[in-house]
C-alpha cells in the first residue's frame, strides 16, 4: 500500500520544493482548500483532508518544472507512479487551466478558487502597514484586484472564474481564505514578523 498521508505529501512537497515560499504557498492553498471543503457540507475529517493534499500538492513539481510544457504534467506522473489516488491526481492537474482536465467535482472547481486567490491574498497582506492577514478586510482584496498595476502576474479573470465555479461572490470566497490563513499566519509570514522557518521535519500542523 502506498504512503498517501498527509506526512507523506509533505515529504514529497520538500523533496521537490526547497523554497520557502513556494512551501508557503503550499500551506496556505491547503488551509483555503480545508475551508472550501467544509463551506461545500464536507465533514468527514478524511474527506478534508484529501481536499487539503490537493491544495498542498498542487504545485509540488513547480520548482523544478516550471513550464507549461512541464508543470503539472510531470507532478502528476510523479503522482501516479507513488500510488497516489487518481481523484487527487486529477484534481492536481485540473488547477492548471491549460491541462483541459474538466472540473467536474466541487474538488477540482475549489482548487481553482483556492490557487490564485490564496497568492493574491497574501501580496495584499503583506502590503498591509502591518504585514498582517488578520488586518486584512476582504474589501481590500476586491479593490486590489481592480488595482492593475498590484500583483499583475495574478490573472483577475482565473480568480473570478474560480469563485463564479464554486458559486460564491467574491467578497464571500476573500473572506474564506482570509480566515483560512489566519490560524496557521505564523507559518506563512502572514502575521507582521519574519515567519517560521519550514523544514522538512517536522511536519507543519494543518490548519484546523
Ligand atoms: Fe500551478
Ligand atoms: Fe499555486
Amino acid at each position: 500500500m502506498p504512503d498517501t498521508s498527509r506526512a507523506a505529501a509533505w515529504s514529497l512537497l520538500c523533496e521537490f520544493t526547497k523554497t520557502l515560499a513556494l512551501r508557503r504557498h503550499a500551506l496556505g492553498v491547503e488551509a483555503s482548500m480545508r475551508a472550501l471543503a467544509r463551506q461545500a457540507g464536507v465533514t468527514d475529517a478524511a474527506e478534508v483532508e484529501r481536499w487539503g493534499l490537493v491544495g498542498l500538492l498542487h504545485d509540488f513539481d513547480y520548482e523544478k518544472f516550471p513550464t507549461e510544457q512541464d508543470h503539472v504534467w510531470r507532478g502528476m506522473e510523479i503522482l501516479r507512479e507513488r500510488g497516489w489516488p487518481e481523484e487527487l491526481v486529477l484534481a492536481i492537474g485540473a488547477h492548471a487551466l491549460y491541462t483541459g482536465i474538466p472540473r467536474d467535482t466541487p474538488m477540482k472547481k475549489a482548487i481553482l478558487a483556492a490557487d490564485e486567490l490564496t497568492g493574491f491574498v497574501s501580496a495584499a497582506a503583506l502590503i498591509r502597514p502591518t504585514r498582517k492577514v488578520a488586518d486584512l478586510p476582504p474589501e481590500s482584496v476586491l479593490k486590489r484586484m481592480k488595482d492593475k498595476t498590484f500583483a499583475r502576474a495574478v490573472d483577475r479573470a482565473i480568480m473570478k472564474q474560480g469563485a463564479d465555479e464554486v458559486g460564491l461572490p467574491m467578497l464571500e470566497l476573500a473572506a474564506l481564505v482570509i480566515a483560512a490563513q489566519l490560524p496557521i499566519a505564523a507559518r506563512l509570514g502572514l502575521d507582521g514578523g519574519p515567519g517560521e522557518e519550514l523544514p522538512d521535519a517536522p511536519v507543519p500542523a494543518p490548519s484546523p
